[in-house]
């Protein structure tokens, strides 16, 4: 069936035209790059080739992020640039076409054309599959604006990308397996603008990842707002967790290393938790987002979980699989709370010991709960709790790194480093550590003396007996 639709979204005279040039910019989580890139796909099939270079684009596409208040202003900027960029482009004679695509386009859906009258296509995530033909049509009729949910997976009738293609994405590679929420934390924008979980069939998971390995990927990255929440189909049609997927991806031929992004520790089951002790490529290291350390704030965030809940997990990990590694997302002010709740959030960093983490400022997002409550924080306490966590956090990263030095870890090789003679890959930690090497080590995973722990970076050695030995 997949097939079928390959062969009916190419246009028969793409070969023949000039290749048209598709710019597009992502902003936000890893589901916006996956996304990008299944944009692309379908546009390849229509004789779009990608450009990294905006001026010489006939098609801008922003990929945009309404997570915060920062991200999503951006876009109005970038639109501005593109609005100039698109009339210079007409007095030349070249029609560009400007795309609003993700979450901001989901969110504020024909409120853009109003702001920015450039713009030819706003388009919601789950509408891409209909991307080609929305672009004929704003081409001809003016802009169109297409955030609906529609009936149909746009996965069950987005193209296949070629050998290529997939080739062409490197050594890992992002493979959306759920997406949306239903947990609607306080604060946050996905549930509105990626719209009720869905999970993508076992099938259809286990195909991408066979199609992606055989094409030279290493790495697989299991995607999802609410990963671990996944209950797929299998073929028998039984409903399957992400550990049982785990394990089939696991059993792919040629698979290195299997990752998951993001976590809720309430969805954290022990089948997950069992999976880090027992299928070799998932790698020990896990992003499960906390958000805070005060058991109030957690409740006003929706969290439906405590402090004590959230280490006694980690402990809980730690025992099935005890060299694995964490990291987390923060807020910090979020309404009402105290310099007592800041001291929680610190203390509970100082348990865990994460190997890194992200934090943010809360920002206030139209149409959450959150951001009605009246008890806001002040940007500058906002700003001075983000100062502090965040150097805590760095510290802590720091000594992880720091730890690493004297051990010799596996590194997965992804690219040429800035340096001629270098290279560049990540250790089961997700830490970059690069070598100075002659021999090709792209796409190998190889055992790496790690030699000095740098700002963002780990420098290393390969042991001369490791490049004879050197396998996938
Ligand atoms: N689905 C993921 C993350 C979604 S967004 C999860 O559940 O963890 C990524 C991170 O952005 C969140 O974990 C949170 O820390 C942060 N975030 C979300 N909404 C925010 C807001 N309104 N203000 C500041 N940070 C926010
Ligand atoms: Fe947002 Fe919470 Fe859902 Fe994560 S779990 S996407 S933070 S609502
Ligand atoms: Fe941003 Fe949407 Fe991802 S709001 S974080 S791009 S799901």
């Amino acid at each position: 069936m997949q097939r079928l639709m390959d062969e009916t979204h190419r246009d028969p005279n793409a070969a023949e035209q000039e290749p048209k040039r598709v710019f597009v910019k992502s902003y936000g989580c890893q589901m916006n790059v996956y996304d990008a890139q299944r944009m692309t796909d379908a546009l390849d099939a229509r004789g779009y080739r990608e450009t990294a270079d905006v001026g010489s684009a006939d098609l801008v596409i922003l990929n945009t992020c309404h997570i915060r208040e920062k991200a999503s202003e951006k876009i109005f900027s970038e639109l501005g640039k593109l609005k100039l960029m698109k009339a210079a482009a007409l007095t030349e004679g070249r029609s560009v076409q400007i795309v609003v695509a993700g979450c901001v386009a989901q969110a504020e859906g024909g409120e853009i054309i109003k702001r920015q009258a450039a713009v030819d296509l706003v388009i919601g995530s789950q509408n891409y599959h209909r991307l080609p033909e929305l672009l004929d049509r704003a081409r001809g009729a003016g802009p169109v604006v297409d955030t609906e949910f529609p009936v149909e997976s746009k996965f069950d009738h987005l193209p296949t990308p070629s050998a290529a293609r997939m080739a062409a994405r490197g050594v890992s590679a992002f493979v959306t397996v759920q997406e949306g929420c239903d947990k609607f934390c306080s604060f946050c924008v996905v549930p509105y603008t990626r719209g009720a979980e869905t999970c993508r069939p076992v099938s259809a998971v286990i195909d991408e990842v066979k199609s992606l390995i055989s094409s030279g990927i290493s790495e697989i990255t299991l995607i999802g707002q609410n990963v671990n929440a996944y209950h797929g189909l299998d073929a028998q049609g039984r409903d399957v967790s992400l550990a049982k997927l785990i394990d089939h991806v696991g059993k792919v031929p040629g698979i290195s290393r299997i990752r998951y992004t993001t976590s809720h520790p309430r969805d954290m089951s022990d089948d997950l938790i069992e999976a880090h002790r027992d299928v070799p490529s998932l790698m020990p290291y896990l992003h499960l987002p906390v958000q805070s350390g005060a058991d109030r704030i957690l409740a006003a965030m929706n969290r439906k979980h405590t402090s004590a809940d959230y280490i006694r997990l980690i402990e809980k990990i730690r025992r099935a699989r005890p060299d694995i590694s964490f990291s987390s997302d923060f807020i910090v002010g979020f309404p009402g709370e105290t310099d007592q709740d800041f001291q929680a959030t610190m203390q509970l960093v100082a348990e865990v010991q994460f190997a890194s983490a992200y934090s943010f400022k809360y920002s206030p997002r139209p149409g959450t709960p959150a951001a009605v409550l009246v008890d806001q924080v002040g940007e500058d306490v906002k700003a001075h709790r983000l100062a502090q966590l965040q150097q805590l956090l760095d510290q802590q990263r720091h000594a992880f790194d720091k730890a690493s030095v004297g051990k010799t870890l596996p590194v997965l090789f992804e690219k040429p480093g800035r340096h001629p003679g270098q290279q560049v890959g990540k250790t089961p930690y997700l830490q970059a550590v690069y070598v100075t090497e002659a021999s090709n080590l792209i796409g190998k995973v190889v055992d790496v003396a790690i030699l000095e722990a740098m700002s963002n970076s780990l420098r290393g050695a390969v042991s001369s007996s490791q490049l004879g030995g050197a396998s996938n």
